[in-house]
């Protein structure tokens, strides 16, 4: 499943690759099943903390990042030697407010250098209609643009952060994506979506995958090895769950997690992330 050096080439010139198929539709839709049964164990939809590093708690998160056909994509790009970092669950429901402003993820994360790639897997189909994602090709290779938090209310990010100059949106590209799909997407591009205006949940976990060598520069953090081998040490190593939200899985993300929110509510008064 490596990508071909077309498809690279792609990559590093437009910050973006799409649409890959990782799975068949019915492999997604088990998937999703799964991530619907923890949601009826918790009485709805994952909130506040259990929507970043979903894959600490749930075994079929701890699988999606782990899928050899993800990762042998993302390998094509980032080398042999690769840690997940983190993932980040967006489900946005039937017919709700829930958008994302323009922003660039490499804002507050902390990761240096910016040899960082999100593998958005779809769970449910991902068009204009439920808010897909949308990027400005190219805008990987421009500096950092500055940002300012506006923690809106349905605004899904972790700051509500949005890019504080106009952003030509005439050039925004629609990524569209079945179940089993997945885009691959650069830590700078410059992205947002709407609002999910169709009747069915839209659902995608993103998975962020850094090289071994990336640092770290805000706090001592933890990730997750996934393939090849570790000789650089920059992170703490994290446990996989073996039972989904068991007393082990619990423990593991809550320490994963509160270096994370030290680290990308660094400057605010925030200790914890918004439900
Ligand atoms: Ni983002």
């Amino acid at each position: 499943m490596a990508l071909t050096r077309e498809q690279v080439e792609q990559y590093n010139r437009d910050g973006y690759l799409t649409p890959i198929r990782v799975m068949s539709a019915a492999e997604a839709r088990r998937f999703r099943d799964r991530m619907e049964a923890s949601e009826a164990k918790v009485g709805g939809p994952l909130q506040g903390n259990y929507r970043h590093k979903t894959h600490l708690l749930y075994t079929w998160a701890d699988e999606l990042v782990h899928h050899p056909a993800v990762i042998d994509a993302v390998e094509s790009v980032l080398g042999p030697d690769i840690l997940c970092w983190n993932t980040n669950l967006f489900a946005k429901e039937a017919s709700s407010a829930g958008f994302i402003s323009w922003h660039q993820d490499s804002t507050y994360w902390g990761l240096d250098p910016s040899d960082v790639i999100t593998a958005w897997v779809a769970l449910s189909p991902s068009n204009p209609k439920s808010g897909c994602m949308r990027v400005i090709p190219g805008t990987h290779t421009v500096d950092q643009l500055p940002h300012v938090d506006t923690f809106h209310k349905d605004n899904l990010l972790s700051r509500g952060q949005e890019i504080a100059v106009d952003v030509d949106l005439a050039k925004a590209v629609d990524i569209v994506l079945e179940p089993g799909e997945m885009s691959l997407h650069h830590i700078k591009i410059v992205h947002g979506s709407e609002p999910n205006r169709a009747n069915d949940r839209r659902i995608g976990l993103a998975i962020r995958y850094i090289p071994t060598y990336v640092r770290q520069l805000k706090v001592r953090d933890s990730a997750l090895l996934v393939r090849g081998v570790d000789r650089y040490h920059h992170f703490d190593y994290e446990e996989r769950p073996k039972a989904d939200a068991d007393t082990a899985a619990l423990a593991a993300h809550k320490d994963a997690m509160d270096r994370q929110v030290r680290a990308l509510y660094q400057g605010t008064d925030k200790t914890a992330f918004r439900a």
